[in-house]
């Protein structure tokens, strides 16, 4: 199959016809690009686990294109609509309690489904203009998450019929999941909105304890993750850094840092990618650093940030990139 990449309304114009012939299109949305197929359509949702290498046991987040269509897939007491006043279109999921209309496919055989208004022009486009979209991030399962169409095309070249480019994602990880269906509203995944975002409306807000369960509520988190294709290494200063570049260098390796921008002064004459300035910053870069970094060296020395906010939900991502680099288990 031939992949084209259309920028925004074309892209979107093509988009929307295809989906509404059952096939599966990469879409541009403010968190990280996503790979959408018709909601509705057991076929259709098929051709995504196909591309990606998706277990079927990990269920996809359903995309709407305002929140009066919640009522359509899904039970709300209130909360959503709530929420969604306060947070959409943006980045966070809600996991409630489903109607029929959501094909099990969809949620691999859960009563419960991921709702989420994504805050890009050219998502929501795609979405009023065709059907809600089943969509998952649009990278090969087990690969950083894409932000830009290039990302995508890297992974998905020959396995899907569009990209629409709708340039870099501007918050750079993936949407906060937030569980609505317990007695105590639970972040599954942290992201850009925090609890301390959610709490006011909430109350209380639990944080799931991300540990890497059997049946852990959320399907996906049992599987490795975001993981560059060489070894990574996380660095907890600018001095750890440097020692280790030194020892990789020594030992004959190839090392790139993914350096805080603080820190990027201390390296000159390092291979070197600057993440940026603060943790919005990083956020954003995070994913894209992966990817650029495996291809400039044969080792990844990622520097960390401070475990608060957003800090902890791209530390979140970084550590399961980390424990599903190469260097964990030596082979992978
Ligand atoms: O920002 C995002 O959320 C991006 C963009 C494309 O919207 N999407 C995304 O989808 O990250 P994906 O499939 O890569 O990650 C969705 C996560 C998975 O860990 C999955 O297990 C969980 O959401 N999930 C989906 N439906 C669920 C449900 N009904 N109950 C619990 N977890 C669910
Ligand atoms: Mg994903």
């Amino acid at each position: 199959m031939k992949t084209v990449v259309l920028p925004g309304a074309e892209g979107v114009r093509l988009g929307a016809e295809l989906i509404k012939k059952g096939e599966i299109v990469a879409f541009p949305t403010e968190t990280v690009y996503g790979l959408g197929a018709d909601a509705t359509s057991e076929s259709a949702v098929a051709k995504i686990f196909v591309a990606k290498g998706r277990p079927q046991d990990n269920p996809l987040i359903v995309h709407l294109a305002d929140a009066s269509e919640v009522k359509d897939v899904a039970y709300d007491d209130g909360r959503a609509k709530e929420l969604f006043e306060a947070f959409a279109p943006g980045p966070l999921t809600l996991i409630l309690k489903k109607k029929s209309v959501v094909p099990d496919s969809v949620t691999a055989g859960r009563q419960t489904v991921g709702i989420r208004i994504p805050a890009h022009d050219d998502a929501i486009a795609l979405i009023s203009a065709s059907r809600p979209l089943a969509a998952p991030s649009a990278n090969t399962s087990t690969r950083p998450s894409p932000t830009r169409a290039r990302d995508v095309l890297e992974d998905m070249d020959g396995k899907i019929p569009l990209i629409i480019d709708g340039g870099e994602s501007g918050v750079g990880i993936e949407s906060t999941i937030l569980d609505l269906t317990g007695d105590v509203p639970t972040i599954l995944r942290p992201g850009y909105i925090t609890e301390t975002d959610l709490a006011p409306i909430l109350g209380t807000v639990r944080h799931f304890g991300g540990k890497i369960t059997k049946n852990p509520p959320a399907p996906g988190m049992k599987y490795r993750h975001y993981a560059p294709a060489c070894e990574m290494i996380v660095s907890d200063s600018a001095e750890e850094t440097l020692s280790l570049y030194r020892a990789m260098t020594s030992e004959g390796r190839d090392p790139v840092v993914l350096a805080l921008g603080a820190n990027v002064a201390r390296y000159s004459g390092m291979k070197v990618v600057n993440m940026g300035n603060n943790d919005k910053e990083v956020a954003r870069n995070l994913f894209s650093a992966f990817r650029d970094g495996e291809k400039s060296g044969d080792v990844i020395i990622v520097e960390a940030l401070l475990e608060t906010g957003l800090g902890y939900s791209v530390m979140n991502r970084m550590k399961k990139a980390v424990s599903g680099s190469k260097g964990e288990d030596g082979k992978r």
